[in-house]
């Protein structure tokens, strides 16, 4: 494809985009999209991959989300690029790599594909920790009603997909179920180098958490 149509395509896509996620609430605003563009292009620049379906499929990666959608089995993500007329074969790997970045639970081992797919997985991860990934977690668990912290509900780890999307525990939780874990589960050296300033920004986080937490309720 020629370099002003895949350009296009991507303005499209953005604009798309941009207003279907405009006013979202659960921390996957347009913000969150971009973000993981950005991130993914820039671990691109030193990983290498195809930066037109990196930014395609960074575009796009949550627009299917079940986090978001419920079950719906219906791919919007595939239908926007029918109409764009994006050819199957990259219609097809654009779409791989959107249902391989998905987090599915702490033991469940989903494999990413593809350069490209590892890459967006990435971004989206790093995106999940440091400051902005605290802030998009307790706003997420807002959005699912879930409790800040329960002292007796104690983490877990999910080995089954199904039963990771059930669990309702509070927010705290999430750090050792799926956020202090990530570090380690990065796919590209450039993305383990990012993660780990914002891995440690999250664990002094929760240490001040706990502190405020045990010295309020000491008699
Ligand atoms: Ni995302």
């Amino acid at each position: 494809m020629k370099k002003d149509k895949e350009n296009e395509i991507i303005l499209m896509t953005e604009g798309f985009i941009r207003s279907v996620f405009d006013r979202e609430g659960s921390g996957h605003d347009w913000f969150h999209i971009a973000r993981v563009r950005n991130l993914a292009l820039n671990i691109s620049q030193k990983e290498g991959g195809n930066r037109f379906i990196i930014e395609m499929a960074a575009l796009l990666h949550d627009l299917d989300d079940w986090k978001l959608n419920g079950n719906n089995q219906t791919s919007r993500a595939e239908e926007w690029l029918m109409k764009l007329g994006v050819s199957s074969e990259l219609c097809l790997n654009i779409l791989q790599i959107i249902s391989d970045v998905s987090f599915k639970g702490a033991g469940v081992h989903n494999k990413v594909r593809s350069l490209e797919a590892s890459i967006v997985q990435d971004a989206d991860r790093l995106d999940a920790l440091g400051a902005i990934g605290i802030a998009r977690t307790f706003a997420y668990g807002g959005y699912k009603k879930r409790l800040i912290y329960h002292p007796d509900v104690h983490p877990e780890i999910h080995t089954d997909a199904e039963v990771y999307k059930a669990n309702n525990s509070p927010t705290i939780n999430h750090f050792y179920e799926k956020l202090l874990l990530l570090k380690d589960r990065m796919n590209t050296q450039a993305a383990r180098i990012m993660a780990i300033r914002r891995h440690e920004f999250m664990v002094r986080y929760l240490d001040e958490f706990f502190i405020e937490w045990e010295e309020t309720f000491k008699a």
